[in-house]
């Protein structure tokens, strides 16, 4: 019985990493290698940056460096642009990030002769459902979040806000690699909701991003506004609305003003008033903004 267990777990592995076993410390590595470097950085080209080859060639097993690197690169390469300093990810993430690096590089060898490439390398892959990328109208630490095929959109990791949403396709990487990380990714369809950057609880809040868990595929993005912990989860409501649900710890009043320049929203809880949604304590530690198309 055992054998045969083990045979099916064997079985089982094989067809979902075909390629690579990982370990979780790997695996948690890779979810957050797709989110936050792979938008450059492939297997084995070059991309905006070196490819995953040249990079574990250079550093072999010293995953500190990479971790060193990562939280304040250097200009090294001339022709390409500088690395983004990726320090939001935290240092056991971009640890797990280079194990990662080491494992799918692990036994292949870098060919340096090996040219850019200049067709669109994501062509063959479905774009990942949460991508962090340099998206058009938002700050530079956007997310990209797939609710649905028809439904989508832009989480701004650096203001921790809620940015647009849009109807038709996903995303298009090719013009932010082919602009070597100058460009935006194309949205391929229609904005029907768009919010200004700021800070919706406050200009003069303190805002910390701590990451993203996932359920059911979608994530979760967990960040602190002063000392309020916040997860704020996604579902499509209609074809032109979306939920956006707080779960807070807060035990004070909150005032939510989101500032919108296209569509319309509402909440689920508390009283709007002047274009501020004012929330009592009890209400601030879970409520629902909607934000759909259509005139305010
Ligand atoms: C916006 C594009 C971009 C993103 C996103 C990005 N990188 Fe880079 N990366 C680059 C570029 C460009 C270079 C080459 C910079 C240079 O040589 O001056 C580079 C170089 C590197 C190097 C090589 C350092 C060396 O000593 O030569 C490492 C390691 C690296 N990146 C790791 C990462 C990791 C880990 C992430 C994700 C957490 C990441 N990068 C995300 C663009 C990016």
């Amino acid at each position: 019985m055992k054998k045969l267990v083990l045979a099916m777990l064997v079985l089982c592995a094989s067809n979902s990493y075909a390629e690579l076993y990982l370990t979780p410390e790997e695996e948690a590595g890779q979810d957050l290698y797709k989110l936050n470097c792979m938008a450059c950085h492939q297997l084995d080209q070059q991309l905006v940056g070196p490819s995953l080859l040249e990079i574990a060639h250079i550093y072999k097993k010293d995953t500190q460096g990479i971790v060193k690197w990562s939280m304040n690169p250097d200009h090294k390469r001339k022709n390409l642009i500088k690395m983004p300093p990726m320090a939001h990810v935290g240092e056991k993430g971009l640890y797990q990030i280079a194990s990662y690096i080491m494992a799918a590089t692990k036994g292949k060898k870098f060919n340096p002769k090996k040219k850019k490439s200049r067709k669109d390398p994501f062509e063959k892959f479905p774009v990942a459902k949460i991508q962090r990328m340099f998206m058009p109208d938002a700050g530079p630490a956007a997310i990209a979040v797939s609710l649905n095929d028809n439904l989508h959109l832009c989480w701004d990791a650096g203001t921790c806000q809620f940015r647009y949403a849009w109807t038709g396709g996903y995303i298009e990487l090719w013009p932010v690699v082919r602009g070597n990380g100058n460009g935006f990714v194309n949205l391929k369809g229609e904005k029907f909701t768009y919010v200004k950057q700021g800070k919706p609880f406050g200009e003069n809040t303190e805002i910390k991003f701590e990451g993203y868990k996932r359920k059911d595929g979608l994530p979760i993005f967990m960040y602190t506004v002063n000392d309020i912990e916040f997860e704020v989860s996604f579902k499509a409501n209609s074809s032109k609305s979306v939920d956006v649900t707080f779960n807070t710890n807060s035990s004070k009043e909150l005032t939510y003003s989101p500032s919108l320049t296209q569509g319309k929203w509402s909440a689920n809880r508390g009283k709007i008033k002047n274009g501020s949604l004012l929330l009592t304590a009890r209400d601030s530690r879970n409520f629902t903004i909607t934000f759909s198309a259509g005139d305010k």
